[in-house]
């Protein structure tokens, strides 16, 4: 679920005026905080700018999860420590802020490293960056990497109309936030704190503001969104099936999705969500690591293969067309062949349609990198390369078997090329079909024709289903 995204829109940026560049890093939840943090400094006057040469601000929304994730930052805070002297040398300032996951696992460390750091600034602090701006203006360097004991969903601005179109026509929502499993693989507990989950109200009324302004998606997403339980309408608790029915019911919805699962946490009622709730999209990444059962052991993960299996088995009786994607971690310390061998098989008795893949990174903090019988880099290499054959194969097969299928597609965008649309299909291929920009936000029946390696190519079948 890790991937690299930035955040730009230069249509919007006025010529003059303090201007903004946030690159963000890592999972969804960064994406949706950096949506967050740009409507936040739109209010304080700051325009969009199309790249950290042309800003006044850049904000780096960190990622530490794996070990490649913290350095790129760190080499990007060298190249922008360099453009701040050059800029400053010509009497123009730059102001830098390191928000995200390593600002708040090592923000002492950014500070002593990285003088030309302004502020920096932890995921669940960031609804102050116009205070801390403000203080940093006075020539203070600030680091604010509490977890405070404020909600900062409350002091955020809704999302502006301007904002939401640039958002277009699927949008992230965070619903949930941190994590008590304690992988012993993984930074998140330490870095986003707690769980902690946003009452339906809230949500729900997030939801209404995005979709009048033409969003049609809706992607629920929290690190351990299936623990989801937040306060109900009613006062009682809901759980994210009973989230989704009352979302549901919002008008201009055409589909809802949800991220990341663990599957301890797929509650009976979210199970039979996959049945019940048209709206719901037959796609559901449920991350398993490890087919093996002493490497699931070690790395906490409270369940075995024959769980995570049983759990499948029940929704695919659910949901039988239902989409299953996962992440992986090969190379996790003391894993042997056998237990590779494990998560090959797991993956063959699965069958996945899409699955992010790593190899295991020591995180400082963490349990897994106290341990001494760490797996060489040459077999991680090896292992991952194997599994990511075997990954893509299936993959590849899961885009053969939709051809010939008419699919309901939401038109996200006008396609690469003229006269074309490109959309999602229920899951979550990238499709593109002959088709004018007046389809962008409608679900439309598209027949598959042929799968390329990275999308899907169609037909529109009829009128609007949706
Ligand atoms: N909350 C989600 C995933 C969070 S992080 C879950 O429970 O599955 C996203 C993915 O990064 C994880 O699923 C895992 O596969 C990978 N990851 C996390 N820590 C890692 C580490 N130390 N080394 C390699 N991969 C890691
Ligand atoms: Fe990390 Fe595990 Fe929590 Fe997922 S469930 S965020 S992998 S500790
Ligand atoms: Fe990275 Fe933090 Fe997400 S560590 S994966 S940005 S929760």
């Amino acid at each position: 679920m890790s991937g690299e995204t930035k955040t730009r829109r230069e249509a919007d940026a006025p010529r003059a005026g303090r201007r903004m560049f946030i690159q963000s890093y890592g999972c969804q939840m960064n994406v949706y905080d950096a949506r967050r943090m740009s409507d936040l400094l739109a209010l304080q006057g700051y325009g969009e700018a199309a790249s950290a040469e042309d800003a006044d601000l850049v904000v780096l929304n960190t990622c530490h999860i794996r070990e490649r994730a913290s350095e790129k930052i760190f080499s990007e805070l060298g190249r922008l420590r360099e453009l701040k002297a050059a800029r400053s040398a010509s009497g123009d300032a730059l102001k830098i802020v390191v928000a995200g996951c390593l600002a708040q696992a090592e923000g002492a460390e950014i500070q002593r490293r990285q003088s030309a750091v302004d502020v920096v600034v932890g995921p669940q602090s960031y609804h102050r960056l116009p205070e801390l701006l403000a203080r940093a203006g006075n020539g203070a360097r600030v680091v604010e990497a509490e977890f405070p004991e404020e909600d900062k969903f409350g002091f955020l601005p809704a999302p502006t109309e301007a904002a939401t179109r640039r958002r277009g026509v699927s949008a992230f929502l965070t619903v949930q936030e941190g994590c008590d499993k304690f992988c012993s693989f993984c930074v998140v507990p330490y870095t986003r704190g707690a769980e902690f989950s946003r009452p339906v109200a809230a949500v729900v009324e997030e939801a209404r503001a995005l979709l009048a302004q033409g969003v049609r998606e809706l992607t629920l997403i929290g690190q351990n969104v299936n623990a989801y339980h937040g306060a109900g309408e009613d006062g009682a608790q809901a759980s994210l099936a009973g989230l989704m029915e009352r979302l549901a019911r919002l008008p201009g919805l055409a589909r809802l999705r949800y991220t990341t699962s663990h599957p301890n946490d797929m509650a009976a009622d979210l199970i039979e969500a996959h049945r019940a709730l048209p709206a719901l999209a037959p796609y559901l990444h449920l991350p398993v690591q490890s087919g093996s059962d002493a490497i699931l052991k070690a790395m906490n993960r409270r369940h075995t293969s024959a769980d995570y299996l049983a759990l499948i088995g029940e929704i695919r009786a659910a949901r039988p067309d239902i989409a299953l994607s996962s992440d992986f971690i090969v190379g996790f310390p003391g894993e042997s062949e056998a237990d590779f061998e494990a998560t090959m098989a797991l993956v063959e008795a699965v069958g996945f349609s899409a699955s992010f893949s790593f190899k295991y990174s020591p995180r400082p903090g963490t349990p897994g990198a106290e341990r001494s019988d760490q797996i060489p880099e040459e077999v991680k290499s090896r292992r991952l390369l194997a599994l990511q054959e075997l990954l893509e194969r299936q993959r590849q097969a899961f885009n053969r078997a939709c051809v010939g299928r008419t699919l309901d597609v939401l038109v996200e965008k006008r396609g690469r090329h003229e006269g074309q649309v490109g959309g999602k299909t229920p899951y979550l291929q990238a499709v593109h079909f002959e088709g004018g920009p007046e389809l962008v936000g409608r679900m439309l029946p598209v027949e598959i024709l042929s799968a390329g390696s990275n999308s899907l190519h169609g037909r529109l079948k009829a009128r609007e289903a949706a």
